[in-house]
């Protein structure tokens, strides 16, 4: 402090004070200083002031907001807020503008390459890689996408798988010793007698070697036989058995055509070949052999010969006459996965149960159709062309498709034209048999799945995609052209993740193996990780043959059918402009979810748009592949088998899709599970130019993007209701014909049978009703639901681009509607679950979906009640009816609105 200073001051106020006139003022202005103190203290008290009114705004705030939000909905909802992770601050507004959705699909369009596709399918082509055989595969998968920036690792698993040593086929003369019974039980044992045998037809049961195929002359090549198949030898009488599918054992059945004992030939297409060997081996026969019918390659019209627009390959695009169809035998509807292992991973050491209720205990073999020919032609004459089958392309090789078998004398059979055997049969010295050798080598070995993760911002919001390395030989369709898309996707995700992208949900990558021989490496890591995926995953996109042709085939669960055709209309078709020929419905072909003719009424997909023609005048879809679909037939079927989105969507319950790009009617026919399904195939006359192989990536890649980078998943709820009514109303109307039909067969016997029949009918039908307004409810709800979403979506999107994080409430205002939103869409397929499983079939969960029981690849729709009625068991029809009734109660309850709190 200045005493000095201060003094002075003072003086020199009171000098002028006391030097006053009569004309000063009384009151004189007396200048002072500004007073300090009282200055530091108002800032103080307005800084304090401040400080106060903050915390009481955001005390406020809080209890406004944030209370409600997290307690309310604990009150109103099932709900648990606290086990929901905390809001990620890229959840659900992306902070990251410059690499928004729009970025993303512009990477997306313009990554994906022809020339490195190519690469990637020589490299994949080049070598064997069945099933267990090829680690180098694995590891070089694996390092790829390390490269592209995506953490994987190779997954093991110990499977029960066989290998071909050896196999013979050969069409011998018996010298028959006059007593039949002991010739019956020689063949029966299977007993040689090779001194007596006289060889008439040797199959060669070999691939030619084709000039400019490389593969087809690997000595690595895996010669042909059928996976899954029982190992043995058998001599034995022999008939036709048609495509060996329900209804041809049926009728074979009613025409008494002796199976017992004897070798069925069957032929390729309708259903799953597996269970051709089933129904035979269920009668008794003792072996298989299946053959390529090359009509079956020409449904619109078999004109004979090379048929077709052309000579066989390699000059043409036609089947070459040597080529066989492997594949797997086991009985897919019945049990996918290692038939050792249902329902749990088969990881070393487990316990294994016995196989044969999955596989068959019968040797089988595939054949081309020039081996076929001459046995065939031997059945000519001899018992039965039975009614409604079809004709093949054999009748130029003077087969005339018999059932046999030879010898067989039929009585005449009420409404069927007997045989009016041309030879004399029972009379004669000698017997034709069928000599049929199997022997394969079964091994319990690790098979490798390569797993990729992209972390998301949201962990617990998964999308997988998924595709199988493995394939019988060469494989550039079957799945080469897969794993190529899917690397090239990998690729473009390595691009997107340069540019520092972190996808909003979490997506895996799944390199599956062993799906060749019954979806072995999908089943088995979907069962390791059952309850994960049931808790995190929302949805499952396969892809195996991408392409083979220019026609795209599609398959998926309902939620997703509108993902799907916004993908399929953001995507140019390679071929617009050029004239094309119409879609193939070929049945030799292995189909995604096969045109069949069913045992139980209509799997045929929905038709998801029918105002297709609308939709194109007002849309500019010129040159979609969206528009050249719908032009050939805009039919999603739904998931049925022969692909490995079975374990996801029929175990685990995740909503799949699947698609494939297929030849069209006079287009290459491919050479499906054969030798020249090869790179020079494939580059020559299954995709020239590899343009279909870039397209399939980007259409997976579509879906992809609009699963994990739109805040509300955008699944249709509504889609799903009204897939549920329709299908429904086709099993009302299955059930209503065969009651008629029962009732009517049913006036001869006793009456009070009839009552019970009738009463049991009764009942059923009143609870499938029942069902029905359930069903009705459901789709009411479900309407409103996806409004609701759809206006979410909205105002989302409708907000600045990017919120500022003082705004920091508005974000967790959407966090927290579109978690429960999601909440509810992510788990609505869930619904649907019944774990005691399908009858018979206990590993397949879901109520809705199975594959077909008796056709394996496509889709049953309601397994529990088609089957019942199939079985007439009115009883169970009222059982499933119940328990179906109980997941769409669950559905709806799930998704009422009126449980959200928020509502508007
Ligand atoms: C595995 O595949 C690669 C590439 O296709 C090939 O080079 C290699 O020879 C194969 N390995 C075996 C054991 O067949
Ligand atoms: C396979 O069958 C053949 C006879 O058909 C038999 O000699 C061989 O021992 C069998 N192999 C196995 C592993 O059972
Ligand atoms: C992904 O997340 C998991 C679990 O949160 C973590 O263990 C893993 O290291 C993450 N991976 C990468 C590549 O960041
Ligand atoms: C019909 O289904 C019931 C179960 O609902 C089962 O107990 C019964 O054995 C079945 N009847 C026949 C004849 O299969």
């Amino acid at each position: 402090m200045n005493i000095g200073s201060t003094t002075a001051a003072v003086a020199g106020s009171r000098s002028r004070i006391t030097s006053h006139s009569e004309r000063t003022p009384l009151l004189s202005v007396v200048p002072t200083r500004r007073y300090s103190r009282r200055h530091r203290s108002t800032t103080c008290t307005r800084f304090c002031y401040i400080l106060f009114q903050v915390t009481i705004f955001y005390s406020i705030l809080y209890l406004l907001v944030l209370i409600p939000l997290r307690i309310l909905p604990e009150w109103s909802s099932p709900l648990k807020w606290r086990d929901i992770p905390p809001p990620h601050e890229r959840y659900p507004l992306p902070k990251n503008k410059d690499l928004g959705l729009e970025r993303l699909v512009k990477i997306l369009d313009e990554t994906p390459d022809a020339a490195k596709a190519k690469q990637w399918s020589k490299y994949y082509t080049s070598g064997a890689h069945v099933a267990g055989k090829n680690y180098s595969q694995a590891v070089w998968t694996k390092e790829k996408w390390e490269s592209y920036g995506i953490k994987s690792e190779i997954v093991e698993y110990e499977v029960l798988l066989n290998y071909p040593v050896g196999h013979r086929l050969a069409l011998v003369e018996r010298a028959a010793t006059g007593d039949a019974m002991e010739d019956d039980a020689a063949a029966e044992s299977g007993k040689e007698k090779p001194k007596e045998d006289k060889v008439l037809f040797e199959a060669s049961l070999e691939e030619d070697e084709v000039p400019g195929n490389e593969f087809s002359q690997s000595k690595d090549r895996l010669p042909t036989f059928h996976g899954y198949s029982a190992n043995g030898t058998v001599t034995a009488e022999f008939v036709y058995g048609g495509y060996c599918d329900y209804d041809s054992f049926k009728q074979l059945d009613e025409l008494k055509v002796p199976i017992q004992g004897n070798i069925v030939l069957c032929r390729y297409g309708l259903i799953f070949r597996g269970l051709k060997v089933l129904g035979a081996q269920d009668r008794g026969a003792v072996g298989v052999i299946i053959f390529t019918d090359p009509a079956d390659d020409y449904p619109d019209g078999w004109s004979g010969g090379g048929g077709g627009n052309g000579k066989p390959y390699p000059e043409g695009s036609g089947r070459q006459p040597s080529s066989v169809q492997r594949g797997s035998v086991q009985f897919l509807s019945l049990r996918p996965g290692d038939p050792t292992t249902p329902g749990y991973a088969s990881k070393p050491g487990v316990p294994r149960t016995d196989e044969h209720e999955a596989i068959p205990s019968i040797p089988s073999l595939p054949i081309s159709y020039l081996d076929a020919a001459p046995i065939l032609k031997v059945l000519n004459g001899w018992g039965y062309q039975p009614e409604g089958w079809k004709k093949g392309g054999l009748v130029d090789r003077g087969v005339d498709y018999w059932t046999g078998p030879v010898g067989f004398e039929p009585e005449r059979v009420r409404g069927v034209e007997a045989s009016k055997p041309t030879k004399t049969g029972s009379g004669k010295p000698t017997k034709t048999l069928l000599h049929l050798e199997n022997i394969v080598e079964y091994t319990l070995t690790p098979i490798w799945d390569v797993i990729g993760i992209i972390n998301g911002s949201i962990s617990d919001e998964i999308v997988v995609i998924g595709n199988h390395r493995d394939a019988w030989n060469a494989g550039a369709g079957d799945p080469v052209s897969g794993s190529t898309a899917v690397m090239e996707l990998s690729r473009t995700f390595g691009e997107m993740l340069k540019k520092d992208w972190k996808p909003l949900r979490t997506i895996i990558l799944a390199s599956w193996d062993g799906e060749e021989y019954g979806l072995v490496g999908s089943t088995e890591w979907v069962e390791e990780h059952r309850a994960f995926l049931m808790q995190n995953a929302v949805a499952y996109l396969n892809i195996d043959v991408a392409t083979s042709g220019p026609w795209l085939d599609a398959a998926s669960a309902p939620l997703m059918y509108k993902v799907f055709t916004d993908a399929m209309k953001a995507i140019k078709d390679p071929l617009a402009g050029s004239k094309r020929d119409l879609i193939h419905k070929g049945e030799s072909v292995r189909p995604v979810a096969a045109a069949m003719k069913p045992v139980i009424p209509d799997s045929e997909g929905i038709n998801v748009y029918q105002d297709r023609e609308r939709d194109h005048n007002r849309q500019n879809y010129k040159g979609s592949i969206y528009e050249i679909w719908s032009k050939g037939g805009g039919i999603i079927q739904p998931v049925g088998s022969g692909s490995d989105f079975v374990g996801f969507q029929d175990i685990a319950l995740i909503p799949s899709s699947d698609f494939s790009f297929r030849q069209g009617a006079s287009g290459a026919v491919y050479h499906y599970h054969s030798n020249y399904d090869s790179f020079d195939w494939m580059e020559k006359f299954g995709d020239p130019g590899f343009k279909y192989h870039v397209a399939a990536a980007k259409l997976i890649g579509h879906m992809v993007l609009s699963l994990t980078e739109t805040p509300v998943i955008p699944f249709s709820l509504t889609d799903y209701a009204n897939f549920l009514e329709k299908h429904l109303n086709q099993a009302i109307d299955f059930f209503d014909k065969t009651a008629k039909a029962t009732a009517t067969s049913s006036l001869t016997t006793e009456v009070n049978s009839d009552i019970n029949i009738i009463k049991g009918v009764h009942r059923s039908r009143e609870s499938l009703t029942r069902l029905g307004e359930q069903i009705a409810k459901l789709k009411k709800i479900a309407v409103q639901f996806d409004e609701e979403a759809v206006a979410l979506t909205q105002e989302i999107n409708d907000l600045d681009p990017e919120v500022p994080w003082y705004r920091w409430w508005q974000s967790l205002h959407y966090w927290a509607k579109v978690k429960e939103l999601n909440n509810k869409i992510q788990f609505f397929e869930r619904k649907f679950v019944y774990e005691d499983g399908l009858d018979g079939r206990e590993v397949f969960k879901h109520v809705v979906f199975a594959p077909g029981l008796w056709t394996g690849y496509s889709g049953a729709v309601f397994p529990g009640i088609l089957e019942s009625v199939e079985s007439r068991n009115w009883t169970n029809v009222e059982r499933w009816s119940e328990i179906i009734q109980k997941c769409v109660i669950d559905a709806t309850r799930s998704i009422e609105l009126d449980r959200l709190n928020y509502k508007p």
